[in-house]
């Protein structure tokens, strides 16, 4: 990038309603690199691995574009485009599809835990994922992917495909570095803290929506599964109330220390409610500037168009370089 300015990529996936998760969990983060060129992904060819009702994949391509803007990224300073506007993403996909081995795929295990969930439906894409993924990423000669700790493996595999490449055809690609901050990058289900918040649980109450009202909010703190213990910390068994803290700590910017000294002598249905009241006072002017970008197609159409012409012109620059690297005429 000019002056050696590094590049950051990530991508958020328009599929189900945004969560919490998303939100503490990586979008928030992505405003950590103001002295970076940033490039913000609303990666709808990945979405289309799974069955998506179009209505709503279309109504979530806004929701997801306007959440970034939402969240504190201004268009005007970084990169938020679509990827299927950027017809390059494809492309890349399918020529890394070549260097990715099936071997390694295989091995993936989003791809594993995907597969078991649509058994009806372990398309190619499914499995081809992470190379679209790699593309993304190597399109933009990244220095640095923000992500959450489940997308580690798969920027593990980005890394190896673009070494074997520049292996075979000399230096072609930056290989990138993850980034993936200690808190907050994983927020767990509220019914089952062992498992991931997902926006496509069906248990309601398991999951944190953006755009919950701030009753809905708390009803769902209070319902947050925990265990028969009553101390504030993290342990063994603990994971409900590790994960609130996590949410707590997401919020409030406090260690864990301070918040167990914090509840010291609260019961588990204080610490809870507090949860509820900081993540509502989190949420609150990311849903009001939300709810008016939503209403203003006009101009997220007028951030879309723009963000995939600046991506375009990037990509264009790798595309043309791995194009005379790999012998096309
Ligand atoms: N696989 C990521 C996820 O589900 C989304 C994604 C697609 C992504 N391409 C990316 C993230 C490139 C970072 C960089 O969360």
């Amino acid at each position: 990038m000019l002056n050696d300015q590094k590049v950051v990529f990530s991508g958020v996936q328009p599929s189900g309603n945004l969560t919490i998760g998303n939100y503490l969990g990586a979008m928030r983060n992505f405003s950590a690199f103001p002295d970076h060129k940033c490039f913000y992904c609303v990666v709808d060819l990945h979405a289309i691995t799974v069955r998506q009702v179009p209505a709503d994949l279309r109504r979530r391509t806004y929701e997801t574009l306007a959440l970034y803007i939402a969240s504190g990224l201004d268009p005007e300073k970084n990169v938020l485009f679509v990827q299927s506007h950027v017809p390059a993403h494809a492309e890349l996909g399918w020529i890394l599809d070549c260097y990715t081995m099936f071997g390694e795929l295989s091995r993936m295990t989003q791809f594993k835990d995907k597969s078991a969930h649509h058994a009806d439906n372990i398309n190619a894409g499914l499995f081809t994922y992470p190379s679209l993924m790699a593309a993304d990423i190597l399109l933009y000669q990244t220095d640095i992917v923000p992500v959450g700790i489940d997308q580690k493996q798969h920027l593990e595999l980005a890394r190896n495909i673009a070494a074997r490449f520049n292996g075979v055809h000399g230096e072609t690609f930056v290989v990138p570095e993850p980034y993936i901050p200690e808190t907050g990058m994983k927020i767990m289900s509220l019914a089952e803290p062992t498992a991931k918040m997902s926006k496509s649980d069906p248990n309601p109450n398991a999951v944190v929506y953006i755009l919950d009202d701030p009753d809905t909010i708390m009803r769902k703190f209070r319902r947050a599964v925990t265990d028969s213990d009553c101390t504030i910390c993290r342990g063994e068994g603990k994971e409900g109330i590790a994960n609130l803290m996590t949410i707590y700590s997401c919020c409030t910017g406090k260690s864990d220390e301070e918040i167990t000294a914090e509840f010291s002598s609260a019961g588990y249905g204080k610490f809870k409610e507090a949860v509820g009241e900081v993540v509502i006072e989190a949420l609150r002017p990311v849903r009001q500037e939300w709810t008016r970008l939503m209403a203003d197609k006009a101009y997220l159409e007028q951030v879309m168009k723009s963000g995939a012409e600046q991506a375009a012109y990037y990509a264009r620059k790798t595309m043309s370089k791995v194009r005379r690297k790999l012998g096309f005429v």
